[in-house]
């Protein structure tokens, strides 16, 4: 009976990992809907009647043998034989495993030396741990043969490359099917997008570029003016894309292109960008060269202006 279960279970494996490469909702995450639930539901009721039926077995046989050992019993007493109770197989199985010897015969294998009272006996290694011994001999061969001669399965650095070969192609699948996360940078411009610049807008006032420019990007006394038309290093996108990536390290402006995907970097520009005009309060004075921003839409070729 367990057999063809094992081989149905089998089966259940192999169609469940199909089923989730082809969707990808796994089982776990919605149980009830899942197209196997009902197989999964009867093998694990299979199991249960299979384990059910193990345990009363094993419970017969063991009301057989103390029924056959009674009769052994009653027969010995009759023909007035002693009675020696029959030993399981676990019990002679065990007794070999171990071949102690016993404790009466000890003065056998006792060897002739007494340091300071402890003495020492000629004991064999016990059975189970030479043939587990023996057991690791066997399997080295087998490991040697499989993995070194006949390289049917991959070494631990083949299997590692497997893994980042099936990754990268993940991640290269990624990236075709998501053309936003890759950001080329000498390729962007600027188009007052609305979307972006509410994402840039949230990034800006996650991370701390307000507490040296101020959340209206006005500027205080560390970080410059991010709303005026004047720039230490260029007003044009690819320059602010640059400053945010790379930041201006010596003068405390960090390269948060190290924390932050080339999305987020490009969310601050676009954002950074439409601060331009925006004329808050009490900003700070103007520092760098002017820039003037070519009009949205318009020919963009043209260079950044200087004073
Ligand atoms: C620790 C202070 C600090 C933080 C935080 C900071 N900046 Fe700056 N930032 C500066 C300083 C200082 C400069 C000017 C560097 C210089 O003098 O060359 C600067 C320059 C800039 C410039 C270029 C301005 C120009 O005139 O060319 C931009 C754009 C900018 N920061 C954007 C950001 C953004 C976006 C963030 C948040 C992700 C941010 N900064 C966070 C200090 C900071």
């Amino acid at each position: 009976m367990k057999k063809p279960l094992l081989i149905l279970s089998g089966c259940l494996f192999a169609a469940s990992t199909f089923a989730q490469e082809n969707t990808a909702k796994t089982f776990w995450d919605d149980p009830v809907n899942h197209p196997l639930a009902s197989l999964y539901v009867v093998t694990a009721l299979l199991l249960v009647v299979v384990i059910l039926v193990a345990f009363v077995g094993i419970y017969m046989v063991k009301v057989l043998n103390t029924l056959t050992e009674q009769a052994r019993k009653v027969n010995a007493e009759k023909s007035g034989i002693a009675y020696v109770p029959l030993q399981s197989w676990w019990q002679r199985f065990a007794q070999r495993m171990n071949a102690s010897v016993p404790v009466e015969q000890e003065k056998n294998i006792e060897m002739d030396h007494s340091y300071d009272g402890i003495r020492e006996l000629d004991n064999h290694l016990p059975p189970w741990w030479k043939w587990l011994f023996y057991g690791t001999i066997g399997w080295s061969v087998v490991y040697i043969i499989v993995f070194h001669f006949s390289a049917s399965l991959p070494l631990s650095l083949e299997e590692y490359q497997q893994e980042v070969a099936v990754a990268e192609e993940q991640a290269r699948k990624l990236r075709a099917s998501q053309p936003e996360a890759t950001i080329d940078e000498n390729a962007l411009q600027y188009t007052a997008d609305a979307a972006i610049i509410e994402k840039g807008k949230t990034v800006f006032m996650n991370n701390p570029c307000g507490s040296c420019h101020r959340n209206d990007g006005g500027g205080n006394t560390i970080g410059p003016n991010l709303t005026d038309e004047y720039w230490l290093h260029g007003g044009d996108v690819k320059n602010i894309f640059n400053t945010i990536k790379n930041g201006v390290v010596e003068k405390g402006m960090p390269a948060w292109g190290k924390s932050m995907s080339p999305q987020d970097v490009r969310d601050l520009t676009f954002f950074v960008m439409s601060l331009q005009g925006t004329k808050p309060a009490d900003a700070k004075a103007p520092q760098g060269e002017l820039f003037k921003q070519t009009p949205v839409g318009a020919d963009t070729t043209a260079t950044q202006a200087s004073l």
